[in-house]
């Protein structure tokens, strides 16, 4: 399939600007920030994400045979901190079901160039795992945690796993020395009234918990706009109870608006794609567990490079990577339902 890198990817590139031997987007976007998938099974069934009729026993996921073998990520990784990318993030499904994951984050945070290797997780295996990633070199764990609400919580994750357990990951993870952020996907009706208690939780803790607006990705999770509580209202009600003060971003490209809560500890932050989309500083490139280079969350299609790297054609993958970058043009958030159809499942790509 990738005999050849199309001529069109590599005349993108050409045209453009290089920054350390990367190329900048077809917007003059740089690559900033790799998110590894390592997955695409799950240990949850959230029904934004992975809903339980769709994902049941009879669903495809990815055959072993398919998904990259570690030393093919680091291959990877090494490729594109060798390009300048200094942030990496192991993504899912969930992360913690991938054997031996401790392994791979040693191997990638004894590469040249890696200088914040983060995961994002749900958290539920994490009190058994958080020591040894800590050893091998993890900075920090992004928990998903949608309320506090034991129903609420076993509700939301669709396989009747106790909160109680995330949380005890969440200790384990501080205690060993890993940085903890919580994201919260807030919806209509559903967990609502869990915002201002996991506020007050964060804040009591230290912990940054930020709200995701509910995003139409993929194609399963029949996503309806009267679902989405806009960030703005998240705001209100947080402002109501909490003098909030805007703290400026800590970095290009960071999809979070970020508060500090009054004179409290801890912050809050809202990552607002639907109602405030932010493509125009989007730096994030994207590997599937099976090798896929995606450009969007929202992408219909990923560029293989799996192939490449088993064939040892390390010169192409090199093309690869700085022609599909190059070639990129994407700002889904910004032009949302624009003819898009069969987009990639958020399981797979890893959010
Ligand atoms: P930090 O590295 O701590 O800044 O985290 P992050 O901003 O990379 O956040 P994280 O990976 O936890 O992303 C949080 C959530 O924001 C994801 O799970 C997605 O729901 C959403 N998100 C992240 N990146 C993008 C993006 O490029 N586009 C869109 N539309 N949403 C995104
Ligand atoms: N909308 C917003 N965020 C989502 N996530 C998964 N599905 C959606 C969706 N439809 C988030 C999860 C997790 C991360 C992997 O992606 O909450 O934090
Ligand atoms: Fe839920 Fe994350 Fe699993 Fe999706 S990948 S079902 S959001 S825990
Ligand atoms: Fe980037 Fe696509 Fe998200 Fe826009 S919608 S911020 S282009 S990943």
């Amino acid at each position: 399939m990738n005999e050849q890198i199309p001529k069109y990817l590599v005349a993108g590139w050409r045209r453009y600007a290089w920054l350390g031997g990367m190329p900048l987007d077809q917007y003059d976007r740089p690559l900033r920030d790799l998110r590894i998938s390592v997955t695409d099974r799950c240990n949850f069934r959230c029904r934004y994400c992975m809903p339980a009729e769709v994902f049941g026993p009879g669903y495809r996921f990815l055959a072993r045979k398919d998904l990259l073998t570690y030393e093919e990520i680091e291959h990877l990784a090494a490729l594109v901190a060798g390009l300048g990318v200094r942030k990496f993030r192991l993504t899912g499904g969930e992360p913690l079901l991938r054997q031996g994951l401790e392994e791979l984050v040693m191997m990638l945070s004894n590469l040249e160039g890696v200088e914040d290797l983060a995961m994002t997780t749900n958290g539920v295996l994490l009190e058994s795992h958080a020591a040894k990633l800590r050893r091998a070199g993890l900075h920090r764990v992004t928990v998903s945690l949608d309320a506090l609400d034991k129903e609420v919580f076993g509700q939301m994750n669709g396989v009747g796993a106790k909160v109680e357990r995330v949380l005890r990951g969440i200790e384990r993870a501080r205690s060993e020395g890993l940085g903890v952020k919580i994201n919260t996907v807030v919806q209509r009706g559903i967990n609502e009234s869990e915002i201002l208690p996991l506020v007050r939780w964060g804040s009591e803790r230290d912990i940054p918990v930020r709200f995701i607006e509910y995003m139409d990705v993929g194609e399963t999770n029949g996503w309806r706009m009267d679902q989405v509580v806009p960030s703005a209202e998240v705001f209100e009600r947080i402002a109501a109870e909490f003098p909030l003060r805007k703290l400026e971003p800590a970095h290009r490209g960071e999809v979070a608006r970020r508060h500090q809560i009054g004179k409290r500890k801890g912050e809050v932050g809202f990552i607002s794609s639907v109602t405030e989309p932010f493509c125009g500083d989007c730096n994030r490139l994207r590997l599937s567990a099976e090798g896929k280079l995606y450009t969007c969350l929202f992408a219909e299609s990923g560029f293989d490079v799996r192939e490449l790297m088993r064939a040892g054609r390390d010169k192409s993958l090199l093309l690869a990577v700085q022609g599909v970058w190059a070639d990129r043009s994407d700002r889904y958030s910004e032009r949302r339902g624009a003819g898009k159809n069969q987009k990639v499942e958020m399981s797979y790509i890893g959010g």
